[in-house]
Formats: C-alpha cells, structure tokens, sequence
C-alpha cells in the first residue's frame, strides 16, 4: 500500500519553513520540495488535505492551495484524487517538458517503469552496468539555489574560461593541502567530470602509438579513451596476494597491486603515461596501501613515465582505512578528481591537479575539446567542494548496508562465485565458476536485469570469467538482482550451448 503523511507528522519534517524571505506558499512549497528531492517524504506518498494541513502549520489554507498548486506545476505532486496529489519527481521528455514519473521510483535506483534522464536502462530493467549513486538531493540543490544568486555578478563577463572559475580552483587546492599535499589554485584545472579529464590529458601527452600502462581490468571508458586516442594500452594483471583494505569474504587471498610486474613493465616498455586507480579500484575495490604507492612513484621517476591517478572513487572510503594521495609522494603525479560519486555524477564536475606547468598544457589541450565548463556548475561545485564531506555519512553507512547485503546475497545464492570484500567503492569483482560473463549479459534482460560483461574491463576479451556487481541499489534490489543472477546462471547450466564469448564485448553504456 502507498503510504501517507498525517499533517503533524509533515509539520515536523517541515521544521521552520516559514522564514519571511518569499511568499509563505512558495517557501512551504521549497520545502517540501527538498524533502522529496532528499527521500525523505518517499515518493507516492499521499500529502494531507489542504484543510488538514492549513491547520497543522497555523497558516491560510489559500497558503496552502497555492503551494500544492506550485509543486504540481513543477512535477513534484500528482493530481491526485481531490486534493490528496501524491510526491512525484518530474523528468524531462525530449522535447525538454517535465512529465510525472510513475509511483515506485526509490530515490536510490530505477524501479520497472520509469525512465531516468541520461544513459539510463531500458524500462524494467535493474541496472547492474552502473556503479553510480543518486544525488545527495538536498545538498545539492542547495548548492544550486546558492548559486543562482551569485551568477549575476558573472554575467557581465564572455562566461569562457578554460582553467575553471577561481573561487572552486581555491576551494579544491585547500582541500589537497588539507590532506598533505600542499597545492595553488594555479594547480587545478576544472573539468567536465573525470572521463573529459583524462580526455584532457590523453590528448596532451600521449600521441598515436604511445604506450600507456593501465591496470588490468581497468575502468572500461579509460580504456575505450586510450583506445580511441590510437595509444596501445600495456595491461599489468593484478595478483592474487593477502592486500590491505581487501578480504577474501570466504578468507582467502584478495587481489592486490603486482608491484614487481609494474616495476617490470615501467622499466622495460617505458610507457609514456601510466593510468591508474589506486582508491577503491574500479572494478575489483582495490585501495593501494601507501608503501605501494611510493614504489609507483619511483618506477613511474625511473622510466620517466607521467603517472595519472585517477581519485574518482577515494570518498567512498567505506571501512575508513587511511592512505596518503599518490600526489604526497611527488609533485609529478597528474591527480584526477570528480564529484560524480561523492555527490552526482549528473553535475558533471571534475578537475585535474598537476604541477603548474602541466596545468597550462592540459588548458592548452582543452581548448580543442571544449573552452571551459559551465559556471553555473561550478558556483554550486565550490559550494559542494566547501563542504565535502556533509553528506558523506549518510551515503556511506547506506553503502555499508547495501555492501553487507550484497556479499550476503552472493553468498546464500550463488556459493560458488568468489568475492571479496572491497573496503571502499561501489562494486564487488565476482570471480565465476565457468568463464560465463559475456553468456550471462546477454540473457540477462530475460531476467530483468542489465549487466556489463567482465571483458569490458579488460584487454583483447579478458575477464570472462569475472563480473561487477555494484552495491549501488539498496538491498531490496539487490534481492532481486541477486535472485535474477542465480536463475540466469540456472539457464546457463542447463542450456550450455548459450554460453558464447565475444572477443570484442559491445560498448554499452557504463561507469
Ligand atoms: C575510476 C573512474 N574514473 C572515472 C569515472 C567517471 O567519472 P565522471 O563521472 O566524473 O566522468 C568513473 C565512474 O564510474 C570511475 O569509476
């Protein structure tokens, strides 16, 4: 059954709505509105009756005529029967209007019937390709509404500027020196999120037939990007050793950084640029520990190698294992960071950290890309980056949730998968009984889920045996992931003529 508000109860999630800044309806409304964007008043939840709820807030019921009148107009109540509209969140249509979304969308993931803005599954599918989060909704918005306020004074300006606007380069560069590794505003180049960042440096360092050293498997876009730069990409397997920050969850060795392979291959292919994700590897939830990452540094000196460590993943610190940034340990590292998993990915908001040199080649580089991100953007972003760590609690104890759930879930369903337990990140890297990856993505929207094929992390159809499974979706989903896998592995063991590899696994969408 659909739930429902009762007006004290709303009255107190409203808390002091009525501050005297804008028309009472409109600030009732904006409220409200958070609460939705936030999750939490759930959605198709039943709002008290206009008369109800006028006497719960000591307020006209025209006040509150019109602010439920506002959030209909903005998609975030339904019509309803009567004056009891349901919370709703809009989404846009192509041609750019906001219709209703259907009852059941969880804040946390795409439930069967609905269509989500962007690369989103197709309907009815659980969407097991993306280790990707939902907004922190309110923080956010907030940073958007503060924002708003503070773009008039850009708006005399063109509204190009390719190094990003100053107030968010200080506010990052604080944060690097914060953390130990002291750094200027003139060392930050914002970016349109982490993917146009290495874009950015690819096409600053690296020309047709350069060697770049990636991690193996390694996250499926950086390597379509070094692929499509023409670059030839020198895979470095992981090793099977007892690695900080990872358990075997049945107690076995986890994987780990192969440091004398690594050495090895820096020395002896002399790459020009290394790509690497030391915090929470995606896909295996790897985090490096720091003697490790001093000896990167050193093989990346010795072959003279530029060394790109990508930080997307490193808030998603889930067990709160300490390690210093690979850029602590020398000032030639290229950092990569983003705000697409602490935050949203949707705010598409990233930036690179490099000496100062490297900072004007990368602006450089740029310009044949795009000339600049947008500001609005990057006003909320400095916001954001200001107060990074405000909604990092609440997604992190939910993750530990969703994290539990999913090595449970595994391991009640599905025994014979290896896991390990990632400290951090978003995904488990399940090693599989028969190499049946790509065979298991293709049938599984008969199963009503959506997979990425172990290949796609890997080099010249690696990985067949492997796949990620992201704990991104809150346990209920999980459930019924977990439950589609195992039949569609069932599939697989009585049909085995199903089972197909593909040298080239397709490019769906992924992150
Ligand atoms: C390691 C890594 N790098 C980069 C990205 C892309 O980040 P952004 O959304 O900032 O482009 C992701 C997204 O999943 C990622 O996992």
């Amino acid at each position: 059954m659909s739930p429902s508000l009762n007006p004290p109860a709303l009255a107190r999630l409203l808390g002091e709505w009525n501050l005297g800044v804008a028309p009472a309806y409109r600030e009732l409304a904006d409220v409200v509105r958070l609460l939705v964007l936030d999750g939490r008043v759930a959605l198709d939840t039943a709002m008290p009756s206009e008369r109800a709820l006028s006497e719960a807030l000591g307020v006209s019921r025209t006040t509150v005529t019109a602010a439920y009148g506002h959030l209909r107009e903005q998609g975030f109540l339904s019509s309803g029967q009567g004056s009891r509209g349901r919370t709703r969140i809009p989404r846009l249509t192509a041609l750019g209007t906001t219709v209703l979304t259907d009852p059941g969308l969880t804040t946390a993931g795409r439930t069967p019937g609905t269509t989500s803005p962007g690369l989103a599954a197709p309907e009815g599918l659980i969407d097991l390709a993306y280790a990707s989060l939902p907004a922190c909704g309110e923080v956010v918005h907030r940073a958007f509404a503060a924002a708003l306020t503070e773009l008039p004074a850009l708006l005399p300006g063109f509204g190009y500027d390719a190094m990003g606007l100053l107030p968010l380069r200080e506010t990052v560069a604080a944060r690097y020196t914060a953390a130990g590794v002291p750094t200027t505003a003139e060392q930050i180049l914002v970016t349109s999120g982490a993917q146009h960042a290495l874009n950015i440096i690819i096409r600053a360092l690296a020309g047709r037939q350069d060697r770049v050293l990636v991690e193996h498997p390694s996250y499926p876009n950086a390597l379509d990007a070094i692929r499509a730069a023409g670059c030839r990409a020198i895979p470095v397997a992981f090793t099977a050793a007892h690695g900080a920050g990872t358990d075997r969850a049945d107690g076995g060795p986890a994987l780990a950084w192969d440091m004398h392979a690594l050495q090895a291959a820096m020395t002896q292919q002399r790459p020009r640029m290394a790509y690497v994700v030391p915090d929470f590897h995606n896909p295996t939830g790897q985090l490096m520990p720091d003697v490790q990452r001093r000896q990167l540094v050193r093989a990346a000196a010795v072959a003279g190698t530029v060394l790109v460590v990508d930080e997307t993943l490193r808030a998603l610190n889930l067990d709160g294992v300490e390690t210093s940034p690979v850029a602590a340990f020398s000032p030639a590292v290229v950092t990569i960071g983003s705000l697409s998993k602490s935050h949203w990915a949707g705010l598409r908001t990233g930036w690179i950290r490099a000496s100062e040199a490297m900072i004007q080649r990368f602006a450089a580089a740029r310009t044949s890309l795009d000339l600049g991100g947008p500001l609005m953007e990057q006003l909320a972003a400095a916001h954001l980056v200001r107060a990074l760590d405000e909604p990092l609690p609440a997604r992190l104890s939910a993750l530990r949730d969703n994290r539990t759930a999913l090595l449970e879930l595994l391991a009640g369903h599905l025994p014979d998968w290896e896991t390990a337990r990632p400290a951090g990140g978003l995904s488990v890297w399940c090693r599989l009984p028969a190499p049946v990856s790509t065979a298991l993505t293709v049938i599984a929207p008969d199963f009503g889920i959506r997979l990425a094929a172990g290949p796609r992390f890997g080099i010249g159809g690696a990985f067949e045996r492997y796949l990620r499974v992201p704990f991104s979706l809150p346990p209920d989903q999980l459930e019924t992931a977990v439950l589609a896998l195992r039949s569609a592995q069932d599939r697989l063991d009585a049909a085995p003529q199903l089972r197909r590899t593909l040298k080239n696994a397709p490019a769906l969408a992924i992150a």
